[in-house]
């Protein structure tokens, strides 16, 4: 089974959500179909569609004016959360230290977590990629060894422009990640590929050695092109 997770970011309405929910229904594709959307419509899961949430607070409750904890998530019906996505990393100063605490507290109350790493452009030319990736698994992975987590390499500087790296670049970095996780003792993990992703690479992508699913941002808010791609992938 396969991973097809959408970002909506901060997008959408509950217009398309229920357009989306209708035409994926009809799909009936035999892989697990995941939306990452707005807390608002994070209730809105079926049997076929699971509801993700975007971030999750550091802390489990308290005094912490406009966020929300996990276990809010899980009440509302979502089962997985983005961690790390680099537009909070960029826009909250998001750590990989805050990563691991959102992490640990996401399993803590249910949730799956699916923890975004990749490099910005100045790493990649710096040749930092293999190093940035690997640090970031050390210290944003959570205590917890044998609960389900799921990571998506998400290269930073591909990300929302319509370019991706090479298909040889993303095998080797995801080969990394497979190395890495299994050597620290996970023992159930899934890895997906996210940047730029479209129904006229999905297939390439999909057929790369451990990419297990993908993360698609723009692409999963256009009903025609989010459909493709679950149809694309086997
Ligand atoms: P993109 O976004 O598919 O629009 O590049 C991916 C993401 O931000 O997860």
């Amino acid at each position: 089974m396969k991973y097809i997770i959408g970002n909506w970011k901060m997008n959408g309405n509950k217009q398309l959500l229920l357009e989306m929910l209708n035409a994926i229904t009809q799909k009936n594709s035999k892989n697990q179909v995941i939306l990452c959307v707005p807390y608002t419509m994070l209730q809105s899961g079926t049997d076929i569609v699971s509801m993700g949430a975007q971030n999750i607070s550091t802390h489990e409750f308290g005094p912490y004016t406009g966020e929300i904890s996990a276990e809010m998530v899980y009440e509302s019906g979502a089962r997985y959360v983005i961690l790390g996505h680099s537009e909070v990393r960029e826009y909250h100063n998001e750590s990989d230290s805050d990563v691991y605490t959102k992490a640990n507290i996401a399993l803590k109350y249910g949730l799956t977590p699916i923890i975004c790493v990749g490099e910005t452009a100045q790493e990649r030319d710096q040749g930092l990629t293999q190093k940035i990736i690997e640090q970031s698994l050390r210290k944003s992975l959570p205590d917890c060894l044998d609960k389900k987590i799921i990571i998506a390499y998400e290269p930073r500087w591909a990300i929302g422009r319509g370019i991706t790296p090479s298909y040889d670049d993303i095998s080797r970095v995801h080969l990394l990640i497979h190395t890495t996780v299994k050597s620290l003792g996970y023992q159930d993990f899934n890895i997906l590929y996210g940047a730029s992703v479209k129904p006229d690479n999905v297939m390439e992508i999909m057929s790369l050695k451990y990419v297990d699913g993908v993360l698609v941002g723009g692409a999963s808010l256009k009903k025609d092109e989010f459909i493709s791609i679950i149809t694309n992938v086997k």
